[in-house]
């Protein structure tokens, strides 16, 4: 995934790590020095790119740069502790020690999010009983007021637990963002409207696969909920702008969706049911955001009574073992996963998308479904799309980068 993602973000300006700087943000990959951020709707961010610095002072600036995302995503109390430990790196503190080695590591690697990401691990498992008072996923709050204090207590695990840090710096940060069922949801509605069957599920790049599930979260926006309100998942405030009328209209004529089969693969799947697992997806979201935290917890839950196998597989293997079958509405989906795979192979996931389609029938349809950053002008807006066999494509809705809230466009 990182290693791919160099060239993924110099393609569509975005990856997981700097999708994640960029937030709810657009961004575009940087010119001349500088990085451009736009967030939707939101104020135009220019700001020096980290190398054109080099050593310890890259580092600082990528944890500033970091901050910066945090910050414009609704994280503050990330941006506040990434400010200081930028600073730490400066000075040479045990935040220094945590980073060393990684001066060259490119922005995609996100290596404050990988810091912030052990800490946190630290937190959820009891290890950092001091710090974790400042963590709301802890149960603490993170209250501007006593930023000093709970700086002090996160240097201080630093320096207490640098072998624990130091081996999460090795990890990759994965997420499975559950906010991205809401646009899959509203795929399968709208194919259900022509192909009112039940559902073979296909997802590529699933990562622990908790959206192999999207039918049984509720999800809700003003004047509209869908999905039972006993579902351990709620994904409220789901549109913007209110919801489009074909959603509306499909949900009130499918109040249920029948998935029947659930399969997925990742080139490095998690297995959501171990707890280390289950305790990587839970410290890569950021502590201060409790409803991602909450939807999380709720799909690990859903997991564990439904399960759903997520092969160790490219996304083009994959798909060469799946075919219609009669009776079925077959969908392949992916969200956030296409900027990783490298040109070669997605040109062999488009052709075997192409022979899906061409099987596609009125007794064993097919549907594509995707929601993915894609090139509009210089921005890059995340997009929900779907195909039903080979019809024109059907554009569905723009939406944050983790799913919700979307809009109609
Ligand atoms: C940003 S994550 C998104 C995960 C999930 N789709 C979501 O939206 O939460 C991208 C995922 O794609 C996986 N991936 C990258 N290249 C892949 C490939 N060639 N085939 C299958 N999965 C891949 C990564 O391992 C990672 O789990």
């Amino acid at each position: 995934m990182i290693s791919s993602s160099v060239n993924a973000e110099r393609r569509t300006g975005v990856s997981e790590a700097s999708g994640e700087v960029a937030g709810g943000a657009t961004a575009r990959p940087e010119a001349g020095g500088v990085a451009e951020v736009r967030p939707p709707g939101g104020a135009f961010v220019a700001e020096t790119t980290p190398d054109a610095a080099s050593g310890v002072e890259r580092t600082a600036l990528l944890f500033e740069r970091q901050a910066l995302g945090c910050e414009e995503l609704g994280s503050p109390f990330y941006a506040g502790l990434l400010r200081r430990a930028a600073e730490d790196v400066r000075a040479g503190g045990p935040c220094a020690d945590a980073v060393a080695g990684y001066e060259q590591a490119p922005g995609p690697d996100a290596i404050a999010l990988r810091l912030l990401g052990g800490v946190h691990a630290l937190v959820l498992t009891g290890r950092a009983p001091r710090l974790a008072p400042y963590y709301p996923s802890a149960g603490g709050t993170a209250d501007a007021s006593r930023s000093d204090a709970c700086w002090r207590e996160f240097r201080q695990v630093v320096a207490d637990e640098l072998p624990w840090i130091r081996d999460w710096m090795t990890r990759p940060p994965q997420t499975n963002e559950v906010g991205r069922a809401n646009l899959l949801i509203a795929a399968l509605l709208r194919a259900s409207v022509d192909h009112p069957l039940p559902i073979r599920l296909f997802e590529l790049g699933s990562s622990a696969g908790l959206n192999l599930r999207p039918e049984l979260f509720r999800y809700s926006a003003p004047g509209y909920t869908w999905g039972s309100p006993d579902s351990p998942v709620h994904l409220d405030d789901a549109w913007q702008g209110g919801v489009p009328t074909w959603l509306a209209e499909a949900a009130e004529s499918h109040p249920t969706l029948d998935v029947v089969e659930r399969h997925g693969c990742d080139l490095t799947p998690i297995d959501p049911l171990t707890e280390s697992g289950a305790l990587a997806l839970r410290a890569y979201v950021w502590a201060d955001q409790p409803a991602r935290s909450a939807r999380l917890r709720g799909a690990l839950e859903l997991a564990a009574r439904h399960p759903a196998q997520v092969q160790r597989l490219g996304a083009a293997e994959f798909l060469k073992g799946v075919h219609v079958q009669d009776g079925t509405l077959t969908v392949v989906w992916h969200s956030i996963m296409k900027q990783y795979v490298p040109a070669q192979e997605w040109a062999e996931v488009s052709a075997e998308l192409a022979r899906l389609a061409g099987e596609s029938s009125a007794e064993a349809p097919f549907a594509y479904v995707s929601f993915e950053p894609e090139r509009v002008g210089n921005s890059f807006p995340f997009r929900a799309s779907v195909r039903i066999g080979t019809r024109d494509r059907i554009l569905l809705a723009e939406a944050y980068p983790h799913g919700l809230p979307a809009w109609a466009m």
